[in-house]
């Protein structure tokens, strides 16, 4: 299936800087939405990874820790019911909805190579880093008998360089990303397997 580039650079508005939704608001957003659960799965798991990566490792205060956390909830929001407007529509019902451009714009980045937006600050960089090798890290999770016990960063690196395993999830990306975020595979490896939530 063909996505669809989103044709701009700039969204939300800045009078809105800030804003997000509840936990409430945007649980029930994911709920309607969403009805595949290894999608949700992905969509908590990369949440929880931004919203702590916001907390340790840029000192960010709660409320910017959840913003950070709603962008990685919410970035496939629209995936599972409209994949053909992937993107898209879930960055229109959030600039309706008034959320902080910052949060918007970072949803919008996340891949580049299909949105054909570039991740510009840390949160979108982060979310563009975390979505793909999170799904590869979980992918591996499944296929161990301990799951998450006793993972090592050599055992990812194996994986990775396998290139029939998640064979959907592109190496190409991780390596751009960890890139442009200016952070080592590495250490993104380890932040990955220490706070991933566990479905
Ligand atoms: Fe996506
Ligand atoms: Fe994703």
């Amino acid at each position: 299936m063909e996505i669809i580039p989103l044709g701009r650079t700039e969204f939300g508005s800045p009078a809105n800087s800030g804003n997000s939704l509840s936990r409430e608001e945007a649980e029930a957003l994911l709920q309607d939405w969403v009805k595949n659960e290894r999608l949700q799965l992905h969509m908590r798991q990369v949440a929880r990874l931004m919203g702590r990566w916001a907390a340790e490792k840029e000192g960010l205060d709660a409320a910017a820790q959840w913003r950070w956390e709603l962008a990685g909830l919410l970035h496939d929001a629209d995936w599972d019911l409209w994949p053909e407007q992937h993107c898209h529509k879930i960055i229109k019902e959030l600039e309706a909805r008034a959320v902080c451009p910052e949060v918007i714009r970072a949803i919008a980045s996340h891949g580049p190579r299909y949105f054909g937006v570039e991740p510009v600050s840390k949160m979108d960089k982060m979310l563009y880093a975390f979505d793909e090798l999170s799904g590869l890290i979980h992918a591996y999770s499944l296929m161990r008998p301990g799951g998450y016990d006793g993972m090592d960063l050599k055992g990812v690196k194996k994986r990775l360089k396998e290139k029939s395993f998640a064979a959907n999830v592109s190496r190409e990306d991780i390596q751009d990303a960890c890139q442009r975020a200016a952070i080592q595979q590495d250490e993104l490896i380890n932040f990955i397997i220490a706070n991933q939530l566990q479905g």
